[in-house]
């Protein structure tokens, strides 16, 4: 049992399998996540098997973890089921649009969080990988995700086989705002990134990725202008085709 005080992602897994019951448990204990109008708009594919994982893997940048974790999990933003069931049910559903996914998105990654939450209880590492959103439709493709399916989450789960660090966090004052928000000065900026810019793993950090500050390592080298284009461009296409935007 670990405290969200001690929660850091993990990376690196042991060879130890997850029994099947462990994890239907832990899936099925995170249905216990709030959702919109009680309808689950989410559905999670689990990946076990090799050549699986292989198919996936590209889709995130071949980050080793998820050709290494034992489980591969991918939620999905679902409204294929709710509209299914309503059209079973002689009633008719409207929810091939933005709002929609944005719904059943928010569904989606409540659930993961808690299935995450539950997870790391239960002594298991996770690492949740963004890229699921980068380059959807290699995943759509290989999982076969029909319409009104969009995969918003991808967790890479295993028992633990390293303990990193700590990573640092903003105070809480830069990130709370009493009754409004108040807008951030430069010299707040300063204040509350200070920390953060000062610890030596950063200092290391920007040493080695020869650039001038910190932030230049987010804007100019992980999280470029002309990346972020390009792949929203794709992220468009893909909602298109999946029936959440005309
Ligand atoms: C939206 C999102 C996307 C992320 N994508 C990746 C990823 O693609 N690869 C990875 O190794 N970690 C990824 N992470 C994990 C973060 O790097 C990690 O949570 C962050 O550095 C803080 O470290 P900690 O979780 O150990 O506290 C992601 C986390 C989030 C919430």
């Amino acid at each position: 049992m670990k405290t969200i005080n001690e929660r850091r992602t993990i990376r690196k897994y042991s060879e130890r399998d997850i029994p099947n019951d462990l994890l239907n448990r832990l899936l099925e204990q995170a249905e216990r996540t709030p959702t919109m109008g009680n309808l689950q708009l989410y559905s999670v594919v689990v990946t076990r098997n090799a050549q699986m994982k292989a198919k996936l893997s590209p889709a995130h940048f071949n980050q080793p973890m998820v050709k290494e974790a034992p489980v591969v999990l991918t939620f999905c933003a679902d409204f294929r089921r709710t509209t299914l069931w309503a059209e079973a049910r002689d009633a008719h559903p409207g929810y091939d649009n933005f709002l929609s996914f944005i719904n059943a998105a928010t569904d989606a990654l409540l659930y993961c969080q808690t299935f995450c939450n539950l997870a790391e209880e239960e002594g298991l590492g996770t690492c949740f990988l963004g890229t699921t959103v980068y380059m959807p439709q290699l995943i759509i493709d290989t999982l076969k995700l029909p319409q009104l399916v969009f995969p918003v989450a991808t967790i890479t789960l295993g028992w633990p086989a390293e303990q990193p660090a700590l990573s640092d966090r903003l105070p809480l004052k830069s990130i709370v705002h009493e009754e409004h928000y108040e807008d951030y000065t430069t010299a707040k900026i300063d204040e509350y990134y200070s920390e953060k810019e000062a610890l030596p793993e950063n200092k290391k950090f920007v040493e080695m990725n020869n650039t001038k500050t910190l932030a230049q390592i987010f804007t100019d080298i992980r999280y470029t202008k002309k990346d972020n284009e390009a792949m929203s461009n794709g992220l468009l296409d893909a909602l298109k085709n999946q029936g959440f935007l005309k």
